[in-house]
């Protein structure tokens, strides 16, 4: 991917115990799906990265305006919001293509004849690694390992692995992405399952905030504590 400049996050002050935070940019079904991310964890800023991949969903990137709609939700600053985007490979700071194709060029690959197969991307899209398509719809990446060693040379198109490909067999692929014949099975822009599932990962809203409750609480008497030795050895 490109190493630009990562974009200025929009400053937004903390809302610490303030009311629900108004988003500008996360739209409707995204944001009550964050929020019901949120209640999944004890601490909010621990959905942070289920966050960033659920709104990168909206448009294939976290935009500084998305992040900082993230940090409101998550009573974070932007910055940290970026601090964390701009570490994984899998969340991306500036804008892509619908359709993210990832070949790995690492050992196993590259004995099977991975730098072939990116020359041969490069030359049919038109574009050089880390470039996007004119028309939007391809952003062509090299990507280290991604750990389909046994299905050299291994491609991902948005995160979801296509298995080895041919030059003939990626110019299908590519169609057929273009053409929508497979955007059941490889949604635009990709969201991962875990996060975009509605069954399974659930959790009873009494228990987490009972948890919360005992967190604080507990929190509380070693702070109690703290203060007590730290007296006790002032007067000593
Ligand atoms: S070396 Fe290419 S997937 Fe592991």
């Amino acid at each position: 991917m490109s190493n630009a400049a990562h974009p200025t996050p929009v400053d937004r002050p903390r809302s610490k115990g303030g009311p629900a935070p108004a988003l500008t940019h996360l739209g409707g079904a995204t944001a009550t799906r964050a929020r019901e991310l949120i209640a999944l964890y004890p601490e909010p800023r621990s959905a942070l990265i289920p966050l960033c991949h659920l709104a990168q969903e909206q448009e294939g990137w976290l935009s500084p305006e998305i992040m900082a709609d993230i940090a409101a939700l998550l009573d974070l600053t932007p910055a940290e919001v970026l601090g964390t985007a701009s570490f994984y490979d899998m969340l991306h700071t500036e804008p892509v293509g619908s359709h993210l194709v990832s070949v790995c060029t690492n050992i196993a690959c590259l004995l099977n004849g991975a730098m072939e197969l990116l020359e041969h991307a490069e030359s049919t899209l038109g574009v050089n690694a880390g470039g996007t398509t004119a028309d939007g719809a391809v952003t062509l990446e090299e990507a280290e390992c991604l750990a389909g060693c046994d299905g050299a040379p291994c491609v991902q198109v948005n995160h979801r692995y296509v298995g080895a490909q041919t030059a003939e067999s990626f110019d299908q692929l590519i169609a057929d992405l273009r053409s929508g014949a497979r955007a059941a099975e490889i949604p635009t822009h990709g969201t991962l399952n875990r996060v975009a599932r509605t069954t399974g990962l659930q959790a009873d809203r009494d228990q987490i905030a009972n948890e919360r409750a005992a967190m604080a609480e507990a929190q509380a008497q070693r702070a109690a504590a703290a203060k007590d030795t730290a007296a006790n050895k002032a007067g000593a």
